[in-house]
This record gives C-alpha cells, structure tokens and sequence, in this order.
C-alpha cells in the first residue's frame, strides 16, 4: 500500500474519554443523591431518574424537592444571608477564589460528568463549559474584592432564588452564583431536572471550600420546584429557560416586590455578507449552531446569506456538514453529541418533520443505535415567516434565506420577537459596525460567534427577557441602593366645594400633548382640578386605551430621536432647561396653586438642574471596552430602551415629570408620561416649554387622567419597550402583570421609592439604557 492509498482509506480512529473517575464519584454518593440545605447533603428521597442521553442509561437517581425541602433550604439562606453580607467583599472573594481553584483542580471529573449528563461533545465540556465557571468565580472573585470601593451605594439583596437549564449545567449555575455571593446575596440554586448531576457535584466543591453553611443550597426536581421557589420568601429570582416560562415567572412575581432577571429564548441571526471569508463563516456557523447540538439560546439558527454568493456558500456548507462526526460524546474527536433527552429529540423531530417548506438537507451519516441524536440539519430556501424561520428548535437544525442588501439584511434580522444575538460575518469593518448598533440584539458577534466571558454582559432584549449576567453590568442585577424603601404615601387630589363647577365660564380643560400636537382625549371626558381651598383651577382631559395608542405610535415614529447624537440632545435638555427658567414664577406659582404649599420655587428650580444634569449626562454615559481573555474587544455600548412609558408621580408635579423625562431622552429614548393624577396642570402648562425647545414631534408624549386607568394599557401596549411607575397608587401588579406580553422591562416605584429631591440620574440613567456587547475580533 503506498502511502497516497493508506491516507485515502484512513479511517477516523475513536479517542474515548475514560469516564471511570466520574462513574466512581456517583458510586461513592451512593448514585442517589438528597438536596444540599444548609451546608449538607438531605438524605434522598423519592425522585427519578438521571440518564444519560447518548445511552438511555441511568447515572443516578435524584430527589424530587417538596414545599419543605424548599422551605428548609430558603430559611437556610435567610439565616445565612445577613452574617455572609457582613464578612465583606475581600472575606467573600477569599471563598469565590477558593471555588474557582476547586473548580480547576477537578476540571476533568466536571467535564466528564457534564458530557455524561447533558450529552454534550467532552471536547466543548472541557473546553468551554469547565474553564468558563472557573472564569466566571475567578472574575466575581474581583468583584467582590473591589465592592466596596468601586460600589460604595450597592448592597446585597438578600436571598435569590436561581433557576437553570439544562444546556449548559454548570456554566449556567456560575453566571448565577458566582454575581449573587460575591455581592453578598445567599442562593438557592434548582438545576434543570435532566442535568443536576454537575450542580451537586459543585456542592461538594463548596463544602470542600468551606463555604459557610447556607450560603448556596441546591435543591432538585421539576418544574413544580421552580414554582415554589418562586412563590417563596425570596428577594430576587433570577431564571434561564424557555420565553414560555420565563413569562409565567413574570406573571407569578407581579405586584410582590421580587427582583427579576430573564434569560429567554432566541432564533438569532448569521449573516453572511458577499465580501465575507466564506471558509471561515462556514466554520463559524458549524459553532454556531451544530455547538452543544444547537442547543443554545443564542446559538445562530437563521442563515441569512447574500443572495450572490448564497449557491456558492450553500456547497460549501453542505461540504462541511458532510464531514460532521455525530456519536459519543466522550469521543474527543467528536463534532455533534446527543440531545440532551428523549423529549427533546422528539421535539426537534416533530418541528423539522412538521416543516414543508424550503428544502431539507440532512448528510447520510450513521446515527448510533442508541441514545437521542439528531442529524445535522439545513433547510434553505424559507420564507420570513415559515414558522421554523421564527420558532426557535433548540436543536441542530439551521433555517435559512438570502438577502440582497445590508437594509434588507438589518430587516430580516429584526424580523423576530427575540432579541438576544446577532452575528456579521463580513471582512468590510466599515459595514459590519454600521449593521451592529441596527441589530435588536442583547449581543453582536463581528466575524466570529458564540464568543462569551465573565467580563462582558449577555442578555437580550425583547421576548429573549432582561437583565445582563456578566461585567459591570451584571452587578446591578445582584445588588440594589442601600438605604431603607419605605412605602409611597398615598397622594389624593382636592376636592372641590359645591358651586366651584359653575364658577368659571370659559372652558379651561388642558389637552394632552400626543406627537407635537395638542389633542383631545378621545373618551371626551375631563376632570376638574381644584386648589387645596376646594376652587376650580381648570380640567383635564380623562386618558384612555386610546390616547395611550395614539400616543405610543406617536413615539414609536419618532425614531429618528434615537439616532441623534449625544451633544445635539443636551443641547435640546440645555433649551428646555432654559425655557422653563424663563417661566420659573409662572410654574412656581401654579405648583403652589395646586398642592397648597409653598415649594413651588424650590421645585421648579431642581426641575431644571435635572435638566441640565441630564443635559450634562447625555454625551457622557459611556459605554466600556471589556478586556476580554482573547485578541477581541467586547464593545459594551449603551443604547436607548426605546419607548419608555411612565406614571409619573403624583406628590411632585413637575419634578415628577422633568426627573423622568429629562435622563430618558438624554439617552435617546421616547417617552409616553402620564401626568400626575391629582396636580396634573404643571405638566400640560409644560407643553409650552417643550414646543419652544426644538422637541421634535413625537419625542414626548404626555397624558392626563387616572393612573389606574392608564397603567394597563401602557405596560401591555406592544411598542412599548418599558414601563415605570412613580405613582402613588401601587400598580405594581398591574404593570408587572401585563407586561408579560412582550416581557418589556419595568420599574415600579414601591421597590425603590424615591425622594424626588435628591438626584437619583444614575439609576434612571440605567434604567433608560441596554447594553449591548459588540465583539470584535482583532489581531492574529
Ligand atoms: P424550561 O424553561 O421548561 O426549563 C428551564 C428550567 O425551568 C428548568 O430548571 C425547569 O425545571 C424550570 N421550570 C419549568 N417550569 C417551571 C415553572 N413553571 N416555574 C419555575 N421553573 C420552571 O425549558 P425546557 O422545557 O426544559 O425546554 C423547552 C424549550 O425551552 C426548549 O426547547 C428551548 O426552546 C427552550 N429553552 C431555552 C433555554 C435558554 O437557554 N434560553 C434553555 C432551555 C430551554
């Protein structure tokens, strides 16, 4: 045989991870395992099975948590919270640090244990999923040594409660714990049912640490324990899984003052442009969507290839799917594991065989006997609205269909109601950065994918949820002010004496203020608004579901707003500033009017340092550049939210609306305010001052009514991408309620009250922006 032939008939020649070490590890518990509560493992109780998917054999056998199992292991963590707090962040990064080097040192055994558990290629467990969780506690490690200095207004918040899928099962759990305990939070921690096998083995890692007891607990089971855990005594709770329960989440939690996080879905964009290095988008797609079997929220399942190049890409794609191992997992030299159980395949399997569009691709490679594998999968040629070009799969099936223009590229990547991840692959920088702020996406990749690290933010934006785990960004999520929140005091309106109707016969009903124009509400009723003496100061108009949709779409065209630059809109925020100090005694006099005291000064004179604080503020709330582990740097660029409805408060009735509006548009947001329920005058005098300040149409939008009637139709509105309410009226629950609908963000008074005196423009800073995360590959 000469040495050609010999190479030709090489065969691929299996490299099997020994898996004795972890097989041993479950031997030694006993292959069933109790929940880990106050820093000790329960005895186990009647659960099910752990399998493992390549082989449909059985790990170990897990319990089933109970209302007491949760009970005990909150009531731990609440024990344990105030004491763990108090240790300090240098005392709690000593841990941290000891759990990243734990971590380390059984870096195999975790990996091996991972890839037998969830059925994930041993090469990305050992890879990517083992060295990240150490990265991650090594980072906040930092995080907490640096607390007190670089947070000095942050502390904990108390207990979280942590749910968790079962892609990336130990990786998930350190994006969770390592932020909560450094910032002095105490956990528990539910692993997905399919994949607990790497959290308890973590437990072990904390007692070895000596982690004091109660500071994570971990209890398993079903989704019927993440649903106590989220009906418990908890201050936040932060989850990662499906948008379907994600929103279920947002509805159990509404009204109850609970901090929330939601890491959700995604069906993320991969764009292709004709200048791209094609051999190394085809590579990159093989990571984006055939990593951990597709099994990624962000994993780019939608080709969007230009239409030139697309035949040429397509063959080259197919080339390469041809040469995809898929097997056993523990094989190092394997491209593609298993699903991760049996109902997953079946899912995948009943969406792909579901689909009649476009046209199939599979390569004829043999599937093992056994176990849930799915081949590789490309269906091209689809519609943007074939169901599979917007469901997501969760499965190593890519969707795709070609574009001609960058335009209509940004289109169809937007064309989705998720938001979490977007990647360009073109080797013209100039177009792919002009694309990335376009994307509605949590995170962009530039000529790369799936990139990830403890120092840049990952989170989306629309239905893919809140919240950023990771970087200094993720820190806000984990910690709140300090200082005590005390309740609002409710705020009622003066009522009028008996002949104050008739007293006035020239009709002085304000108008709302909807897209630069004054209007009537459409209900056609009015209110009248009286002085602290019972006289008539004039009416305003009662706002309805209607006027809310006039006004959003008033808002949402204003679009242009968003693109504008820093410096024009604190140039704007100056003018406003100095128009309204033009009209100081004007509005003192009709705050004093209306609430019967005499801050009517004072208040106009801090509305308009919060102007011009936002004015100040506007080109300088810069984003970071993260120092990521790798030649790249993660852009973290702070965008506009988008369209911000807000209630605003009831006891100031201009500082209210100024202090809301002023940090809002600064960053480039539009907003829809409802005036102060009982002194709404202030703000429909204000309209003046707006349309002498070059506002443009649209930009701000104000209405006048009831809070109560208001508030649902604002926070369920669909182009409504955020709802605060300072009202004095709890709406908690409403808001929070409704807007579940397209799980906009939002930010509801009671759990952060605010003294309208003091300058909280941070926080509103915060609140008015998104992060997104741009890498950008760079050198050798
Ligand atoms: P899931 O959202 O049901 O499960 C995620 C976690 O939530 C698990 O720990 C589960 O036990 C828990 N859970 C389930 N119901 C709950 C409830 N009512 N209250 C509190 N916790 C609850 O996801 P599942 O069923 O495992 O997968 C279904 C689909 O979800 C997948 O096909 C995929 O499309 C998506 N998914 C997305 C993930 C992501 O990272 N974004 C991760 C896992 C699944």
């Amino acid at each position: 045989m000469t040495i050609k032939e010999k190479f030709d008939a090489m065969d691929y020649g299996p490299a099997p991870e020994n898996a004795a070490e972890a097989l041993a590890w479950l031997i030694d518990q006993g292959d069933r395992f109790g929940h880990f509560i106050n820093g000790a493992f329960t005895a186990p109780q009647d659960g099910f099975d752990s399998r493992n998917p390549a082989t449909g054999e059985v790990l170990a056998t897990l319990s089933q948590a109970t209302q007491d199992d949760v009970d005990a292991a909150v009531k731990s963590a609440r024990t344990a919270q105030p004491k763990w707090e108090k240790l300090g962040g240098p005392g709690r990064a000593r841990f941290l640090y000891a759990i990243a080097r734990l971590l380390q040192k059984h870096a195999r055994l975790f990996a091996v244990l991972e890839t037998l558990d969830n059925g994930k290629p041993i090469r990305e467990s050992r890879d990517i999923d083992i060295p990240l969780a150490q990265r991650h506690f090594y980072y906040h490690a930092g995080m907490a040594q640096l607390m007190e200095s670089e947070l000095p207004e942050a502390q904990a918040l108390g207990v979280c409660g942590q749910i968790i899928p079962w892609n990336f099962p130990l990786l998930m759990l350190a994006w969770k714990v390592a932020p909560a305990i450094a910032m002095g939070n105490t956990v528990v921690l539910k692993p997905a049912e399919y994949t607990s096998l790497t959290a308890l083995l973590f437990a072990d890692i904390c007692q070895q640490a000596g982690l004091p007891k109660g500071v994570v607990n971990i209890v398993t089971g079903d989704g019927a324990v993440g649903e106590m855990i989220v009906a418990a005594e908890v201050d936040k709770i932060a989850f990662t899984g499906s948008t379907s329960v994600g929103r279920r989440i947002r509805e159990a939690t509404a009204g109850t003052g609970k901090a929330l996080t939601l890491e959700l879905g995604g069906k993320s964009p991969y764009i292709v442009f004709d200048d791209a290095d094609l051999d190394s988008a085809v590579e990159g797609l093989v990571d984006a969507i055939w990593f951990n079997q597709g099994q990624v929220c962000c994993a780019g399942s939608r080709l969007l290839v230009q239409e030139n190049i697309a035949d040429r890409f397509y063959t080259k794609l197919k080339a390469r799917m041809d040469k995809l191992r898929i097997g056993n997992p523990l094989d190092k030299s394997i491209d593609i594991g298993a699903v991760v159980d049996p109902v997953q395949l079946e899912t995948i399997t009943t969406l792909v065989a579901g689909n009649q569009a476009g046209e199939t691709y599979q390569p004829s490679l043999r599937l093992p006997p056994q176990g849930s594998f799915f081949p590789p999968t490309l269906i091209q040629g689809l519609a943007p609205s074939d169901p599979l070009m917007q469901e997501e799969i969760f499965g190593p099936v890519l969707v795709s269909c070609t574009f001609r223009t960058p335009a209509e590229a940004v289109e169809l990547a937007n064309n989705s109601r998720y938001g979490l991840a977007a990647t360009v692959w073109s080797e013209n920088i100039n177009l792919a950065l002009d694309l990335a702020p376009k994307l509605v996406a949590g995170v962009v990749w530039i000529n790369g994918t799936n990139m990830f690290d403890a120092a840049a933010g990952f989170g989306g934006v629309r239905e893919s949820g809140f919240g950023r785990e990771g970087g200094w960004e993720g820190l806000s999520a984990y910690t709140r002010p300090k200082g005590k929140t005390k309740p609002l005091a409710p705020v009622a309106a003066f009522a009028g004496k008996q002949d104050s109707h008739s007293a006035d016969p020239v009709d002085r009903t304000a108008k709302m203020y909807i897209g630069g124009k004054q209007a009537r509400p459409d209900s056609g009723y009015s209110k009248p608004v009286f002085n602290s003496h019972g006289g008539l100061l004039g009416h305003v108009g009662m706002g309805s579901r209607k006027d809310i949709r006039n006004a959003v779409e008033a808002a949402a065209g204003a679009k242009a707003w968003s693109k504008t630059t820093g410096h024009l809109r604190a140039q704007i925020l100056y003018y406003i500033g100095e128009n309204l100090s033009a009209r100081a005694d004007e509005f003192a006099h009709r705050i004093d009017a209306m609430t019967g005291k005499k801050a009517g000064a004072k208040e106009v004179e801090t509305a308009i340092e919060r102007l011009f604080t936002a004015a100040a503020w506007a080109d300088k709330y810069d984003g970071q550049a993260h120092g990521v582990p790798m030649r790249a740097v993660a852009l973290a660029m702070k965008e506009p939210v988008g369209v911000i409805g807000a209630l605003c408060a009831d006891e100031a009735p201009l500082l209210g609306l100024v202090s809301v509006m002023a940090p809002a548009l600064a960053m480039g947001n539009r907003v829809v305010l409802a005036a102060s329920g009982p002194f709404p005058l202030a703000a429909t005098d204000f309209y003046q001052v707006l349309e002498t300040s070059d506002v443009p149409a649209g930009v701000v939008n104000i209405l006048t009514g009831e809070a109560t009637e208001l508030a649902q139709p604002l926070a369920a509105h669909m182009n409504v991408d955020a709802v605060w309410s300072f009202s004095s009226t709890d709406l908690a629950q409403t808001i929070e309620e409704a807007s579940a609908l397209n799980l906009k963000r939002t930010w509801v008074a009671h759990a952060a009250s605010l003294d309208w005196s003091h300058d909280h423009s941070r926080k509103f800073l915060l609140e008015a922006t998104e992060v997104k995360n741009i890498w950008v590959p760079y050198g050798e």
